[in-house]
């Protein structure tokens, strides 16, 4: 069993098994190894490591140290207190928009993947080309945010950046709507979102699509989209300082650890911060070539567990809030045996979302697919409770015919 220690206590002759941070701030390091000398923990130490997890069974033990599993619970009990909250009201139901909500998000990566391309034949970004899909966007997510949401999460690799980028937009939107925060307001944050990784254009394809890790040096390429970012959108007519934040700020990190400044808690805007958020919650929860993305659920305890030191705790439990532990999409286990994907949140019940049943795993076998609104009692169309999270390669189902 892992156990999670401070940095400061790792020593050679530990074997570390998990680097605690997400692997897009450190692809240079491998995730997994022993540590062999005091060079390799002061080169983690220097990579803003707060924390590790050991293997104990493979390296040497900290004995008084939690282990992963205790760690897990203590975060599961702090999610589903938050995640308590009453959902955000809806005005129709997440099938009535789903329709519209794809044609959305296929328009809004046709448009983002025309900007890049412009601009890397030397043209300028005219906001005019992704306003419009901005406010699309956020009618959808004001009509049912979980709708567009539940689409965001398939990424196809080849189209990753686009797809990211639509992505960060619609949580960016979803997040500013959560925060009370008005119109105009959003609609610079989702542009922001939109257009806050153009700078990838003047990243070199091998770096940006590499399969696997890379180098320090490529690392430091990589780093640079940020800056690029910036220039491009500080060039463009009639941007707004807001949306300009969101793409210069997006890698920054609460304890300083970000980049390109290194700027430290409130020297982060507030839209920054919130889209350091929304961009690693999607950049961990999308399959890339070489790493399969996490469950939602998962992600967002990565998230709070990292918020001790790289986000802002108040806005991560915001956030949390919004997107809820069981999003559109998700694969529950249901207390009656029945394996179950969420269909729409209930008005007001985040726990106890509407799910469609249609797996019996004691005895493994499909059964006719059931709407259950779990917010309702027995003979009212409800009458079960969700008992956890599952994993659909855990029983070989397929999710997609059922969502
Ligand atoms: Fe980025």
């Amino acid at each position: 069993m892992n156990k999670k220690i401070s940095i400061t206590k790792l020593k050679p002759g530990m074997y570390v098994a998990d680097l605690g941070s997400d692997w897009m701030s450190h692809p240079f390091l491998r995730s997994a190894f022993k540590v062999k000398d005091e060079a390799t923990v002061q080169k983690l130490i220097d990579s803003g490591m707060k924390e590790v997890y050991i293997d104990p069974a493979r390296g040497d033990d900290v004995v008084d140290a939690p282990t992963a599993k205790e760690v897990i619970g203590q975060l599961e009990g702090a999610m589903m207190e938050l995640a308590a909250a009453s959902a955000p009201p809806a005005r129709i139901s997440a099938t009535e928009e789903m329709g519209r909500a794809k044609k959305i998000h296929g328009e809004a990566n046709r448009i983002i993947r025309g900007i890049m391309q412009d601009v890397r034949l030397g043209k300028q970004v005219t906001i005019e080309q992704a306003e419009p899909v901005v406010e699309k966007i956020t009618d959808s997510i004001l009509r049912n945010g979980g709708a567009l949401l539940s689409l965001t999460r398939v990424k196809n690799k080849d189209d990753y950046t686009f797809m990211h980028s639509v992505s960060v937009c619609a949580l960016q939107v979803t997040f500013c709507r959560a925060m009370g925060l008005d119109a105009a307001t959003t609609q610079l944050a989702g542009l922001g979102g939109l257009l806050h990784d153009i700078g990838k254009v003047r990243v070199p394809n091998e770096i940006l699509n590499k399969p696997g890790k890379l180098t320090e040096e490529e690392f430091k390429v990589m780093k640079c989209h940020v800056v690029e970012s910036k220039k491009i959108l500080s060039e463009t007519d009639g941007i707004g300082e807001t949306s300009i934040l969101v793409a210069s700020q997006h890698h920054e990190r609460h304890d300083g650890s970000g980049y390109p400044e290194g700027l430290k808690g409130e020297a982060i805007s507030q839209m920054g911060q919130m889209a350091a958020i929304c961009d690693v919650y999607d950049a961990i929860t999308s399959d890339r070539v070489y790493h399969k993305g996490m469950a939602p659920h998962e992600a967002l305890r990565k998230i709070l567990e990292w918020s001790k030191f790289h986000f802002s705790p108040t806005l991560t439990q915001a956030f949390l809030r919004v997107i809820g532990i069981y999003p559109i999409g998700t694969l529950v286990m249901l207390e009656s045996g029945r394996l179950a994907v969420v269909l729409d949140q209930s008005e007001g019940k985040m726990l106890q979302p509407v799910v469609k049943a249609f797996y019996d795993s004691r005895k493994r076998s499909y059964i006719v697919p059931q709407e259950v609104d779990l917010s309702r009692p027995l003979g009212f169309g409800g009458g079960d409770k969700i008992v956890g999270h599952e994993k659909a390669d855990k029983w070989g189902v397929d999710l997609a015919r059922f969502a």
